[in-house]
């Protein structure tokens, strides 16, 4: 086996750090007060670990996928009608503009997911119901669950015209980050920061796809666990479901 300059230990780097904090430690660091804090919770170092990656990946790429899904669902012809209304309410700076700008975005999510579900494992026996119109679900300690949100979010008993976009649908009906326990602590700050980026990005001046590849997430869409899943192909060729890049441009 051949070790690489980058991957074998750099003893003088280390030391030379190692100095370099003895002779001149840092004092002040943003993320200082926020580790005492979390240290002075007496919690273990895995359980701390697993909270700051936890809010580390969600407030990043997570963020960053949902919302390059939404701004590219509203690029897409299909969606001209709705573009046409954002690019109007980017305008505006009233209540109800942001509601709707609000609404336009929590619909993206709902029809273009950033996943369209996740796997879960009971922990006990359990019945989970599933609302109106539908059986409850029997499960088992042990069972393997599929919970589809894609779906969950095209039932037209709580989504009348599912396929349709409607930025009026009351915001309370939408799961799009989890529920229960373990529900996502980002949701409001994600759909409320993903509808300030839509504003800025369809307030520039007729802004549009790049000509050409770069102005599409290029990939394909499958067929998986009973919904539709997007994949996308990444500039080394590779097939990812986190998206490459996106090229916008617009007129000055
Ligand atoms: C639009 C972007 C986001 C999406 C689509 C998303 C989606 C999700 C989903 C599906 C879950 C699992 C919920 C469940 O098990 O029921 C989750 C959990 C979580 N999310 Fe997000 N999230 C987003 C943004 C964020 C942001 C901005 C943060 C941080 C500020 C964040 C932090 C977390 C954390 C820490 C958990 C784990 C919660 C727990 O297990 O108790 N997420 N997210």
């Amino acid at each position: 086996m051949e070790v690489s300059p980058s991957s074998a230990p750099n003893i003088l780097g280390s030391l030379a750090a190692r100095a370099a904090a003895f002779l001149w430690p840092v004092k002040e660091k943003p993320c200082y007060p926020f580790l005492s804090r979390m240290a002075a919770s007496g919690r273990s170092f895995d359980a701390m670990l697993g909270n700051i990656l936890g809010v580390g990946v969600g407030a990043s790429v997570n963020h960053a996928h949902a919302a390059v899904q939404v701004i590219n669902f509203y690029l897409d012809d299909e969606q001209e009608q709705e573009r046409r209304h954002i690019i109007q309410l980017t305008r505006n700076d009233d209540v109800q503009s942001t509601e709707l700008l609000r609404g336009y975005v929590r619909e993206a999510m709902r029809l273009r997911p950033q996943f369209s579900g996740l796997w879960r494992q009971a922990a006990s026996d359990t019945e989970i119901p599933q609302g109106p119109g539908l059986p409850p679900i029997q499960v088992k300690a042990g069972d393997r669950i599929w919970s589809n949100f894609r779906n969950a979010h095209m039932n037209p008993i709580e989504f009348p015209n599912p396929a349709a976009v409607d930025p009026r649908r009351p915001a309370s009906i939408y799961n799009l980050n989890g529920a229960g326990f373990h529900n996502c602590p980002g949701t409001t700050y994600a759909q409320q920061t993903i509808a300030e980026i839509v504003k800025v990005v369809f307030k520039l001046k007729n802004i549009r796809r790049a000509p050409g590849d770069a102005g599409k997430l290029v990939g394909f869409s499958e067929m998986i666990r009973g919904s539709e899943a997007q994949y996308y192909v990444t500039r080394n060729g590779a097939v990812s479901s986190w998206p490459g890049s996106l090229h916008l441009v617009y007129d000055e």
